[in-house]
């Protein structure tokens, strides 16, 4: 069975493209075969990969990438073709266009073995995702799943917000990881070059950033 990771937040460019696309490569070169689903019509992991290059020329390992952006396709992520040729699915939730989660949303929130809710320490990102967030709890609190965390984006860590944020998270009831993502110029670079960071910086903060993630995700919640 593939492990399913959504990355998810209605809330435009807090940063779930980087996330998933960089997590997505970690996987790959851990030797997970790796897929990244692009929940998102507006194309950005498929655009990441048809901009940067193949594996073969990198000499290194990246994720297959699949559109995956209506409801019906997201369902078919968790169908016995896809998990049975991959060890980790990876998703690129789209933003909001309408009020509340799409349906898309919503799918990958069913299909996820874990949602990832990125998001940067400022009020206004707080505010847009505690829907989303209700929605995590209220189906945790219905079937039991699945896990969640935030992952704080964006973070420059000599402002007080950026120190503060947890709390703040902890009270929408979904834990934030410890491991968190500088504001860092490397994962643009990483994203309009069709890489990872790693490959920008290799043993860089921003790919060691990355590399704590898959850690942290490894030792709580995917055992
Ligand atoms: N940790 C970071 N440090 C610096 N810049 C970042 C970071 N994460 C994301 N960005 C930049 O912020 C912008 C939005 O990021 P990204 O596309 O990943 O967000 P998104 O949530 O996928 O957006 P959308 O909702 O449009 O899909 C991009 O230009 C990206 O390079
Ligand atoms: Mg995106």
């Amino acid at each position: 069975m593939a492990y399913v990771i959504a990355v998810l937040n209605q809330k435009g460019g807090v940063g779930k493209s980087t996330l998933s696309t960089n997590l997505s490569t970690a996987y790959a070169r851990r030797g997970e075969k790796t897929l990244l689903a692009d929940a998102d019509s507006q194309g950005t992991a498929r655009n990441w990969r048809g901009t940067g290059p193949s594996a073969e020329e990198h000499g290194k390992a990246f994720p297959d990438v699949v559109g995956a952006d209506t409801a019906e396709s997201i369902e078919t992520l968790t169908g016995d073709e896809i998990t049975g040729a991959f060890d980790v699915v990876v998703i690129d939730g789209p933003p909001g266009v309408t009020e509340g989660p799409g349906e898309v949303t919503v799918g990958a929130l069913k299909a996820a073995d874990l949602v990832l809710l990125p998001v940067r320490p400022s009020g206004a990102d707080l505010w847009a995702t505690s829907d989303l967030a209700e929605l995590v709890t209220t189906r945790q609190d219905a079937t039991g799943a699945p896990d969640a965390a935030f992952v704080v984006t964006q973070a420059d860590a000599r402002t007080n917000v950026a120190k503060e944020i947890s709390g703040a998270l902890e009270k929408l009831g979904i834990p934030a990881l410890s491991a968190r993502c500088g504001f860092r110029v490397d994962y643009t670079k990483a994203l309009g070059k069709g890489v990872a960071v790693q490959d920008i910086q290799p043993g860089g903060k921003a790919a060691g950033e990355i590399e704590a993630i898959v850690e942290e995700i490894e030792t709580r919640f995917h055992d």
